[in-house]
């Protein structure tokens, strides 16, 4: 009898505290698209009830949560308000200065030091760009690759094609037309991983020597490719909601001459910006006129906060000047080292390129990937991934405005997991990424994000996991070190 009794209340609060979550999620995003502003007063906790059919206590409770993230205030007789300014978070970072950094890379060294340690077993992970795994749909990945390996026989072990496994090359082409584009699959290269394809790509267009334009901050596994081979990286001012102008482009195209321009226009690694349609339809114009290749890495495409997902650049391209990268490492699994490259009218240098570097890819990874592809959960496990790190994001954001000191800035991504932090003019962020790693916190400081030292003052917070316990404490003692 007893048993049956707490199973029933235990029950009862699991239903409470789904209830209420959902409440403070629903909250959430109406806060972080703006449809509730800084200073809107909330219904009470009676109307609201009423409202959505819940118990005053799952009200009291959401509240309480968002209370607690700094997203909502209470004013006394009066009730509950959407925190200022922009609902709790500090302001955006600010339009680096438009000067061009040194054209010389030294980013391999430096990110080795740092990178080499932060993945470490038991850091707190707000280094590397990566997700908690209970994101990834383990489970069911793992039962697929299982029956991959009794099924394929001798199919998974003996050398594949060099272009890649064709069930999952159809995939690949089936998923491109849902964002507009028209990509057969032999014009498609499976890689491993977004870094192979870059590379390809790059080796395809460029020899020793020559200059690729990159945006100022860039993932700097883009000037450690570039450095690979021999290239000199010349980077362009960036603004941190829009990307690369066509004026700072145009310029830069004109001084250096570059061969390729080696872009992340979608959730930009590391500001997060989505470079508006017309924008990309002028840059991609502007790069054609001047016979500069466009390298697009879109690995965050599908990680959208927003209704829909952003174009890739490729989608207006009708020169076929644009060679388009990308990965399942930020959406399915990392670990698989499933990428790919559609190459256009380079595809025929790129496959032999592939062949030369590394043959193929792993096809038992690609048969697992293809098969989830055609299973129909996919959409339904991005849609739970994107609403995850949405929320985990805009709890990072808020905790750095609550925890971090006076004039600290933090971006506004508009999907992904990245946030990008700026401490004041003077802070010295590698010198607080080696204090955290001494205390087991990873962070990317900005000095990693440019060959240049525009960014000294700012580094890359990951929130691919959620906030919570260790972590908290974690980012508590981060910002007591940058304080
Ligand atoms: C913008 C960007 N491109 C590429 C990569 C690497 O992708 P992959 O693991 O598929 O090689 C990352 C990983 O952080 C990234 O952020």
């Amino acid at each position: 009898m007893t048993t049956a009794t707490s199973t029933v209340s235990g029950r009862r609060r699991r239903r409470e505290r789904v209830l209420y979550q959902w409440l403070a999620d629903e909250l959430v995003s109406l806060i972080q698209t703006r449809t509730l502003r800084s200073g809107d007063r909330l219904p009470s906790v009676r109307a609201y009830s009423r409202q959505k059919r819940v118990s005053l206590a799952t009200v009291l409770r959401a509240y309480q949560l968002l209370e607690d993230r700094g997203y909502l205030e209470v004013r006394p007789q009066s009730g509950h308000y959407v925190s200022a300014p922009s609902g709790g978070l500090a302001p955006s970072p600010s339009v680096p200065r438009p000067s061009f950094a040194k054209e010389e890379v030294r980013i391999a060294d430096l990110a080795w030091e740092l990178l080499a340690r932060v993945n470490d077993k038991g850091m707190a992970p707000f280094g590397i760009a990566t997700a908690a795994p209970e994101h990834y749909p383990t489970r069911r990945l793992s039962r697929i690759l299982t029956r991959v390996i009794r099924e394929s026989g001798a199919a998974g072990l003996v050398y594949g094609s060099p272009v890649g496994h064709e069930a999952l090359l159809h995939r690949l082409a089936r998923r491109a037309r849902a964002v507009g584009l028209a990509l057969r699959p032999d014009e498609l290269v499976v890689t491993n991983g977004c870094t192979e394809a870059i590379q390809l790509a790059l080796r395809a267009l460029t020899r020793p020597g020559d200059v690729i334009l990159v945006e100022s901050p860039s993932y700097y596994g883009f000037p450690q490719t570039a450095e690979s081979l021999g290239l000199r990286v010349v980077e362009v001012p960036t603004d941190p909601e829009t990307g690369a102008s066509l004026e700072h482009l145009e310029s830069a195209i004109r001084r250096t001459r570059p061969r390729a321009f080696l872009t992340n226009p979608n959730f930009q690694n590391p500001l997060g910006f989505a470079v508006p349609d017309a924008q990309k339809r002028e840059q991609v114009a502007l790069l054609a006129r001047h016979g500069v290749a466009v390298v697009e890495d879109d690995i965050y495409g599908d990680l959208y906060f927003g209704e829909s997902r952003p174009a890739p650049l490729k989608a207006f391209d009708t020169a076929g000047n644009v060679i388009l990268c990308s990965s399942f490492s930020k959406t399915l699994a990392p670990g698989y080292r499933i990428g790919w490259v559609a190459a256009g009218r380079h595809s025929e240098r790129i496959r032999r390129l592939k062949l030369a570097s590394s043959i193929h890819t792993t096809t038992l990874a690609q048969l697992a990937v293809a098969e989830y592809l055609s299973g129909g959960g996919a959409e339904h496990h991005l849609r739970r991934l994107r609403q995850a790190f949405r929320a985990q994001v805009s709890d990072y954001a808020h905790a750095v405005a609550r925890l971090f000191p006076p004039g600290t800035r933090v971006s506004r991504p508009q999907g992904g997991h990245l946030l990008w932090i700026e401490l004041g003019s003077g802070a010295d962020t590698m010198a607080l990424a080696r204090r955290a790693l001494a205390r087991r916190i990873g962070i990317v400081p900005g000095r990693v994000f440019s060959t240049g030292d525009t960014f000294g003052h700012c580094f890359r917070l990951n929130c691919g996991f959620p906030l919570r316990g260790e972590l908290e404490r974690g980012l508590e003692t981060l910002a007591g070190l940058a304080r």
